[in-house]
């Protein structure tokens, strides 16, 4: 695999983890090259057969053209899609039914890489709950991760993608044209994965793509997550409340960004308990 003969511009985003950049040779169909900073040359070998196994069963990526063990870095064909902070009610589903479908490959995946869902509360979490102006909004991220916790005890686990968010999606119109980033994946129950997909569908941290957070695009996504049977009967609360967790997060990072937000009653109208 060799980029030197070709024109190359970084594809460069804020908390970036890898060295992205998109190659020209001149053909008209550009790509892209990653390199990997978290995996060695035989996990980039696993990625390449899990991606295989999820294109093969119709979830929309990036075609992996080459991929090579030192450096451990992967070459996917170029996609023009667009990344929603807003999308529409139609994408939102399409991305559910994509969700559900990635459940369905991966639920038993085992790759080195691969953590399981932490114990303690998350470091990004955690961050929030120190930047949170009330004492509400900081209780709300502590005891939403706690409660998910003890549940996490009691519920089916599964392998899936492990950063839903903007920047990993790519649409046409109201469509999911392809997905990135597969080598982030997570062991986590199947409701706490929707949720935590649900809140992050809007979220990006560039500049230009960052908006508020809009809890009925959360609740859209969950409800069209049921339909698709991502979720069993009785696991929307479950995931509701990782929403919860995910979006309580998300209030307290933009607020102290100076981001405008919506208030943590309307985030628990929305994804607060049903009796
Ligand atoms: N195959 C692709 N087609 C189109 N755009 C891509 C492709 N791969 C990456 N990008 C763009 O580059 C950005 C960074 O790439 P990504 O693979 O998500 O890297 P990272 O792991 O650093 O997030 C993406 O958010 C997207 O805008
Ligand atoms: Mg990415």
């Amino acid at each position: 695999m060799s980029a030197a003969a070709m024109a190359s511009d970084p594809l460069a985003h804020p908390r970036q983890r890898n060295r992205t950049r998109l190659l020209n040779d001149g053909s008209g169909r550009p790509s892209v090259l990653k390199e990997y900073t978290h995996m060695c040359g035989e996990d980039v070998r696993t990625l390449s057969k899990i991606e295989r196994r999820l294109r093969s069963a119709g979830v929309p990526m990036p075609e992996m053209l080459d991929w090579s063990a030192e450096p451990p870095a992967t070459v996917h064909a170029y996609v023009n899609g667009e990344h929603r902070t807003d999308p529409t009610s139609e994408m939102i589903d399409a991305a559910a039914e994509v969700f559900a479908k990635q459940l369905k490959v991966l639920p038993r995946t085992s790759a080195p890489w691969v953590p399981r869902r932490p114990v303690g509360l998350p470091a990004r979490s955690r961050e929030a709950a120190h930047v949170a102006r009330s004492s509400s909004l900081r209780d709300a991220i502590v005891g939403s991760w706690y409660r998910i916790s003890e549940l996490a005890a009691s519920q089916p686990w599964t392998t899936t993608h492990g950063d839903w968010r903007a920047d990993n999606l790519l649409y046409g119109e109201n469509a999911v044209l392809a997905v990135l980033d597969w080598e982030i994946l997570i062991s986590v129950p199947v409701a706490e994965a929707v949720g935590y997909a649900a809140a992050s569908l809007t979220h990006s941290w560039r500049p230009d793509l960052r908006k508020p957070l809009d809890p009925s695009t959360v609740v859209t996504f969950i409800h069209s997550a049921e339909r698709h049977h991502a979720l069993a009967p009785g696991e929307t609360g479950h995931a509701r409340l990782a929403a919860l967790h995910v979006a309580a997060v998300r209030l307290a990072e933009d607020e102290a960004d100076g981001i405008d937000a919506p208030t943590l009653s309307e985030l628990t109208r929305h994804l607060g308990a049903r009796r």
